[in-house]
């Protein structure tokens, strides 16, 4: 597997002039917020979204580039910063990205007001320059990832999640977002709209094995810069309890969702579910469902003629998969 920097290696001038641009996006006259954003800049993920935006453009587009792919990456990791902030106050979790989270420094109110700015933060950069296409596909992200969220608390509260509606959680909540990169990334070199959509569709199933990569980390120990083993303390059922759930008998599913609906905060309990999930096959079956998706995304990028950045989006999609963090 290639590291993320050496992936990187075709898009480095582009990704360097992203970050400033990136950041002269936030800025604001309340100090408060400065120094926020500030904080958020320091602390940056992995910028796979970007990513994703620059080496689409350049693939369908043999390396041709526009101010409007910068806007493109720049509107998207605005929102995506914006969800993660948010998502740390719905799921009450202290640490993003190896630091604290927003909610754990300054406390839930700021917390969603800052998402709230970031999120017209990024509109705003689309609609100040007339990129139409690109608010519409970054609109449709947005408003699934609330319907995911919303729907994945559903389930949480209910405990009735089947196999489908995970995948249709996942999709929702992850995979749309890095859908709209790879479209976003197509628009911005003005591909047809056949093209746009079939990159729509290969960062949607990216996204999803995305999505399932980091649902497995849930069940380790790994040191990702954020907390392990609390999707069940909130009472999120993800694939590989949901299979061992259907492959078990009456009796230990009695006991595995009693244990998720009562005793989700008894850590010791929450460990034994865990255990219980590894070794009725949970993990196998997932890891083997997230390759189901990444071979998808394979096929996908197997129709294009071969070129540096889609030889770095191959390696995107294996470090998807096997990434450490
Ligand atoms: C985290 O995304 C949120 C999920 C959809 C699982 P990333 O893992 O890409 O987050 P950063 O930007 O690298 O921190
Ligand atoms: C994915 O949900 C995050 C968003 C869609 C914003 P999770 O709650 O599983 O993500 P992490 O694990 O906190 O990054
Ligand atoms: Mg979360
Ligand atoms: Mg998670």
């Amino acid at each position: 597997m290639k590291t993320v920097e050496q992936i990187k290696q075709p898009i480095l001038e582009e990704m360097e002039c992203f970050e400033t641009k990136f950041k002269d996006a936030m800025i604001s006259n309340v100090p408060l917020l400065n120094r926020i954003t500030h904080f958020i800049v320091r602390r940056k993920g992995k910028q796979m979204r970007p990513m994703f935006v620059f080496l689409v453009a350049k693939m369908v587009s043999n390396g041709n580039f526009d101010e409007r792919t910068y806007r493109g990456a720049s509107i998207i990791e605005l929102i995506h910063t914006a969800t993660l902030v948010h998502d740390d106050v719905v799921d009450d979790s202290n640490k993003r990205r190896g630091f604290f989270s927003i909610n754990a420094l300054w406390k839930n109110k700021i917390a969603v007001l800052v998402g709230d700015y970031l999120l017209s933060k990024g509109l705003l950069l689309s609609i100040d320059n007339d990129d139409f296409d690109i608010l519409k596909l970054i609109s449709v992200a947005v408003r699934e990832m609330s319907e995911g969220e919303l729907l994945q608390i559903e389930k949480a509260r209910k405990l009735d999640i089947t196999e489908a509606i995970y995948f249709e959680i996942i999709r929702q909540k992850t995979a749309t977002l890095i859908a709209a990169c790879c479209g976003i990334g197509a628009a911005s070199v003005g591909s047809s709209s056949e093209e746009i959509e079939k990159m729509r569709l290969f960062g949607e199933t990216i996204g999803i094995a995305f999505q399932i990569k980091d649902d497995l980390f849930d069940y380790t120990n790994a040191k990702i810069g954020k907390p392990t083993g609390i999707d069940i303390k909130e009472q999120k059922m993800t694939l590989p309890l949901i299979y061992v759930l259907n492959n078990c008998t009456l009796n230990e599913k009695k006991w595995l969702i009693n244990s998720v609906k009562n005793h989700n905060k008894n850590k010791k309990r929450v460990k034994e579910v865990i255990a219980f999930v590894k070794q009725k096959g949970g993990i196998e079956y997932t890891v083997t469902k997230m390759h189901e998706y990444k071979n998808k995304a394979l096929q996908i990028l197997n129709e294009y003629p071969n070129s540096v950045y889609k030889d770095s989006l191959l390696q995107m999609i294996e470090y998807v998969v096997d990434r450490k963090i």
